[in-house]
């Protein structure tokens, strides 16, 4: 465990609580709980005592059908008897199953950088090795540097679209390119989809689950917690090549048993509600999103700020020679407002900020977003 990487989320999170009124454009969750569809499901769960004890471990089966009805009708995956859905606790555990039924130990999975913290950590807990592909500027995927990092140790390549931490939504084409590489070489591709609702302007989300050729070897990841505020609910699920089901289980039965029931319960009514509901505290969210790039362009100077058309997230490049987190330190205590430093997510070259503007009002992201301009013009400047 020594070799893994410490989450600095909470590290900044201790920052924050030494420096009482600083603003965190840190934490990545909505600003909003679950739809009341969620919590009047909840009585249905109590009417009946069996419910208190285990259930499946790949979920109650209400809510295994009413998602593979959600694929179908909104992913383009049409879940038959070549696949399966697993409801986890979460994504992340969904990504944890995944990886350790597709890989040995000693095996190499390919992330792409900027990388979620918690896939690359779930890697070296594995036994694998992460192998960082670098994206464009853009934050774009780079099929042919993908190509080149395939080696006989690898196992499966990662996307994350739309993506934490870069924001950048990945378009079809490139998604189908990856899976394609992945067809051609015998590897897996996990899809993390946890941000599916949360694109803007004209970013369309595109599901590599959807391609027909895909199927034995694609695996796609979803979650409750951000599109329906269920951050603390833990559900998610996986859609997996039936051939994956019986490890999957395993997996899940050894680490989780089932995801907590009475979530499972809230999650059903959370479909009731459906999208509509993300979609409608998603206009609130692009309204955040456009304050937030108009404050970035008074910097663009000292800064540069890519196309981030997805998640709640932009990720930005400064430029000086400060070490990112003496950076993100000197913001608290100077200025009062927190961010991630882009070391955590693999950007070791260039100080990178991720900025999140998902879990307060516009008001409050807006002082944030001013104390952000007005410190790093003052630190960069004055050095
Ligand atoms: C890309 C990505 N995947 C998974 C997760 C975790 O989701 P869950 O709460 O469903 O485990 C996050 C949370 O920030 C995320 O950014």
């Amino acid at each position: 465990m020594l070799s893994v990487q410490t989450p600095i989320i909470p590290k900044v999170a201790a920052l924050i609580r030494r420096h009482p009124g600083t603003i965190s454009l840190g934490q990545g969750v909505v600003y909003y709980g679950p739809p009341p569809q969620a919590i009047q499901r909840l009585s249905t769960f109590f009417a009946d005592p069996e419910n208190h004890k285990y259930r499946p471990v790949h979920g109650i089966p209400a809510l295994v059908e009413a998602l593979a009805a959600k694929l179908g009708r909104e992913n383009g995956i049409v879940v038959d008897s070549r696949r399966e859905v697993v409801v986890t606790a979460g994504a992340n555990l969904a990504f944890v199953n995944a990886l350790l039924a597709v890989t040995d130990p000693g095996d190499e999975v390919i992330l792409q950088t900027p990388y979620y913290f918690n896939h690359e950590m779930a890697v070296v807990m594995a036994g694998c090795r992460p192998v960082p592909v670098d994206t464009d500027s853009h934050y774009q995927l780079r099929p042919e540097a993908i190509l080149q990092a395939i080696t006989p140790k690898t196992r499966a390549v990662v996307t994350i679209s739309p993506n934490n931490p870069s924001g950048a939504v990945y378009g079809e084409s490139l998604l189908r390119e990856v899976n394609a590489i992945c067809r051609s070489h015998g590897l897996y591709h996990i899809s993390d989809e946890a941000y599916e609702y949360f694109t803007y302007g004209s970013a369309r989300h595109f599901s590599p689950g959807s391609i027909e050729e895909g199927v034995d070897y694609t695996i796609s990841l979803f979650s409750f917690s951000k599109s329906y505020g269920f951050a603390s609910w833990r559900v998610g699920y996986m859609v997996i090549p039936a051939h994956l089901f019986e490890s999957v289980e395993k997996i899940q039965d050894t680490l989780l048993i089932c995801a907590p029931v009475i979530s499972q319960y809230a999650a059903l009514g959370a479909l009731e509600a459906g999208r509509e509901y993300c979609l409608s505290h998603l206009a609130v969210l692009a309204r955040v999103r456009e304050r937030v790039l108009e404050e970035l362009d008074r910097i663009r100077d000292i800064c540069t700020v890519p196309a981030a058309e997805g998640a709640f997230y932009v990720l930005l490049r400064v430029d000086t020679d400060l070490e990112p987190m003496d950076l993100v330190e000197r913001l608290v205590l100077e200025f009062g407002v927190a961010v991630i430093p882009g070391t955590t997510f693999g950007l070791t070259e260039g100080c990178y900020l991720r900025v999140s503007y998902g879990a307060l009002t516009e008001e409050t992201v807006l002082k944030g977003m001013r104390r952000l301009v007005k410190g790093l013009r003052a630190i960069v400047t004055r050095g």
